[in-house]
């Protein structure tokens, strides 16, 4: 069924039971196959979610010369052969915030790039000023006209660079342009998110220098083009995904074994879970999850890695809505990024929103009805909201689920949920 025409349809109906496989992650499997520009040959990245966001960056990285094939729902192949055309249009990098990873490597490889400029999100402004500063220091020249930046270094070279801000998307762009650079970069306050990790963890084994992996000190000594080669890897699962069930479980209730899920990678939020009354006990091959009869209330706060994550929050909010008490929530990184919250309150809910905060006082039962998915993480919070809701909750807009959720639908109805897919 064409997503457009999707809603999806909730009811409760009492607690969750089985098992959930944990899949690949999103904001990984993006960067990994940015950064297959970077070197000629068959690349093989196992682990990978079969989302939309996955597809919309093969269509990118096919246009501008990678060939791309997908032997199984979870692998994907990338062949490079050098033949590249470093141009990212507007039909493109407008369905996905990911395709500003292709400049660090594009313009490190080619000596040039011209990409279309990313445009915002429904919950705010996404600047990319410390990309291209960043990339200033180590000596790209940009324009910016008619909707697109041009940037252009014939070599970029080592620089000494530090954030203001620990970016996600900056320290990668700068990481993958370095790789090729002449000489040394050192890049402070870099961010360290387990995606970040997954992506060095590739570059090294694509032949690149970087020391200080996993620590907001990096640094990369540059090689020459011709010393970079394709690798296999298997992507780092996904948190965010994991997050999600494991709210699922603690508004519906009944315990769930979350195949694969990296506790290490999640170790604030579950101390936060623990704290409103979840039971997680980590497996050899995942994390096993159990409701109280009763969510508590605690307060929250995101911050950029280890601290909680702000794709965390709605979900967050989802589950104090029904917990005992009253939380205060601090959104550090994307002040408006609480659209959801109307839709929470639709169904019940008892928020008020002030700034960066939101004041969440927990009702008993949320109460089903249709509600508006504005982003992936906002969707997937509906959709647990919808666990929590007498009667049936429709969520629309889920073509913003499918962009980063692996067949979200089917895994909680494996599980015992009363979900399904029906024609807006
Ligand atoms: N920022 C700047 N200037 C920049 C870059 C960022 O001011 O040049 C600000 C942003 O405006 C924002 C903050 O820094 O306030 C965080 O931005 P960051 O660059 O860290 O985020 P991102 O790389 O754009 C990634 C994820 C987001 C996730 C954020 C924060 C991907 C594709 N996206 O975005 O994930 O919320 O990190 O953890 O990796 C999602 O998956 O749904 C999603 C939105």
């Amino acid at each position: 069924m064409p997503e457009a025409e999707c809603c999806i349809t909730v009811r409760n109906i009492g607690p969750l039971q089985g098992e959930v496989f944990v899949p690949g992650a999103k904001n990984a499997v993006l960067k990994l196959m940015a950064a297959s520009l970077l070197a000629d040959g068959v690349f093989e990245i196992a682990n990978v979610p079969d989302i939309a966001d996955v597809t919309i960056m093969s269509e990118l990285l096919t246009a501008i010369g990678l060939r791309i094939h997908r032997p199984e729902p979870d692998t994907v192949v990338i062949e490079n052969t050098g033949d590249l055309t470093p141009v990212a249009p507007y039909e493109l990098v407008e369905r996905i915030r990911a395709s500003i990873n292709v400049l660090g490597p594009l313009l490190t490889r080619c000596g040039h790039v011209r990409l279309s400029m990313p445009g915002g999100d429904d919950f705010g402004a996404r600047p990319i000023d410390l990309h291209v500063k960043g990339l200033e220091a180590m000596g790209a020249e940009f324009k910016f006209a008619h909707g697109y930046l041009e940037a252009t270094a014939e070599r970029l070279h080592g620089a000494h660079i530090t954030f203001d801000f620990p970016s996600v998307g900056a320290t990668e762009n700068l990481v993958t342009a370095a790789v090729l650079a002449d000489g040394v970069t050192i890049i402070d306050n870099a961010a360290r998110e387990p995606e970040i990790i997954d992506l060095c963890n590739f570059l090294v084994k694509m032949g690149a220098r970087i020391e200080g992996i996993g620590t907001s000190h990096l640094r990369v000594t540059g090689v020459e083009r011709g010393r970079l080669h394709a690798c296999s890897h298997e992507t780092v699962p996904d948190r965010i995904q994991a997050a999600t069930y494991i709210a699922a479980c603690a508004v519906a209730g009944g315990e769930l074994d979350l195949l694969n899920a990296q506790p290490t990678h999640m170790a604030m939020v579950l101390a936060r879970f623990r704290d409103m009354g979840m039971e997680l006990t980590p497996l050899p091959y995942g994390l096993r999850v159990a409701a109280p009869d009763r969510l508590r209330s605690t307060d929250v706060a995101t911050l950029p890695y280890p601290g909680i994550a702000t794709d965390y929050k709605p979900l967050i909010i989802t589950m104090l809505s029904v917990a005992e008490g009253v939380a205060i929530v601090t959104e550090n990184l994307y002040p408006g990024r609480f659209r959801y919250v109307e839709e929470l309150q639709r169904l019940g809910a008892d928020i008020r929103t002030d700034g960066h905060h939101a004041v969440v006082r927990g009702v008993p039962r949320l109460s089903g009805a249709p509600v508006k998915s504005h982003d992936i993480r906002a969707g997937a919070a509906m959709v647990v909201a919808g666990l929590a809701a007498e009667g049936t909750t429709t969520i629309s807009g889920v073509h913003h689920i499918d962009r980063g959720y692996d067949d979200l639908v089917g895994r909680l109805r494996a599980v015992g949920a009363d979900i399904e897919r029906v024609p807006a």
